[in-house]
């Protein structure tokens, strides 16, 4: 049976953005011949509902990359939202990663036909093991069920989400695949200079979670206030556009209309030497989340 209307009530095709220009987001290289948008939509903390109306502004914005988890408990919505949209699917990229308690090769692949179900958009482009959760030691079996999605061409491309340089090297020691990005949190108090030069000598793209700070002091930083006042834009802006000239992939969260328009109208911004020094003196190693060699420890 076909229909005229999308899921979420609206005509089929209703959010394709006629007139308003796709932001040039760069595409990042992964190291299995891949590329994956430098910028995408996170959705942690938003439920189903709010996940598809989020999800729709954000591709009618142009972001062109979305990512969830089964933890988020909106798989359905996003969905739902890229579905609504009217855009191929081949032109949104969507990623969504195994919890900690699906881990194990059997448990794992069960997660992933229940994820990629909820999902309900063919298979995902990316699949993550969301935390290493090194005390109960499954994610190198984890890892081999990913290895195989890949092989059977379930998923595009697989990773990983909080991993150390420790648990990446045994990884590609057990197993002889590397994952193509790490997503940490990274933002201007978690810097993570270490990690991100052992993921460029390894060919790992560093993804970089909570990159806003999630809306914490990082936002209010009077050095970073002080430096979006010079240029005339917002400290979430300069913040975004600090992370891609880093290289990392970026994927800001937001639930309101005006800054998820924003947040990726940042390709216009240009930061100098200075900018950059001013925000790398920032770093104070400040987590938001958990450390991820004690959770799961
Ligand atoms: N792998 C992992 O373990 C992990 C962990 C955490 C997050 N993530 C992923 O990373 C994504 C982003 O991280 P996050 O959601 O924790 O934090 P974030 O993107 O750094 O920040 C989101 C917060 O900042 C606010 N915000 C967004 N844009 C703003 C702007 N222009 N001005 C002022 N405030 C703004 C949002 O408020 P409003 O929504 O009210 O606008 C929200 O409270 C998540 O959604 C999820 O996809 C992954």
């Amino acid at each position: 049976m076909t229909s005229s209307h999308d899921d979420d009530g609206t005509p089929a095709g209703a959010g394709v953005p006629p007139l308003t220009p796709v932001p040039p987001v760069p595409a990042i290289p992964l190291n299995d011949g891949t590329t994956i948008p430098q910028l995408g939509f996170g959705v942690y903390k938003i439920d189903d509902s709010g996940a598809q109306t989020a999800v729709r502004h954000a591709l009618d914005a142009g972001y062109r990359m979305v990512d969830t988890a089964r933890l988020y408990g909106n798989e359905t919505g996003v969905g739902r939202g890229v579905r609504a949209s009217g855009l191929p699917r081949a032109e949104v990229y969507v990623t969504t990663k195994v919890w900690n308690d699906d881990q194990g090769y059997d448990a794992t692949r069960r997660a992933f036909d229940a994820s990629a179900a909820r999902l309900d958009l063919g298979d995902p482009d990316l699949y993550l093991i969301h935390w290493p959760y090194p005390g109960q030691d499954l994610y190198v079996d984890t890892w081999r069920a990913l290895v195989e999605l890949r092989e059977e061409r379930r998923v595009r491309s697989i990773g990983v989400s909080n991993f150390q340089p420790a648990h990446l090297r045994r990884l590609v020691e057990e197993t002889g695949t590397r994952p193509v990005l790490n997503q940490v949190e990274l933002h201007p108090y978690l810097q993570q200079p270490e990690l991100r030069a052992f993921h460029a000598a390894h060919g790992i793209v560093t993804q970089a979670w909570s990159p806003l700070g999630r809306g914490s002091g990082v936002l209010d930083d009077p050095v970073l206030v002080e430096i979006a006042a010079e240029h005339h834009v917002s400290t979430a802006q300069v913040v975004l556009r600090w992370h891609l000239d880093l290289g990392t992939v970026v994927i800001p969260k937001s639930a309101t209309p005006a800054r998820i328009r924003a947040n990726i109208d940042v390709f216009d911004l240009t930061l100098d030497e200075d900018d950059h020094a001013r925000i790398a003196g920032l770093d104070r190693g400040e987590r938001i989340g958990p450390a991820p060699d004690v959770f799961g420890a």
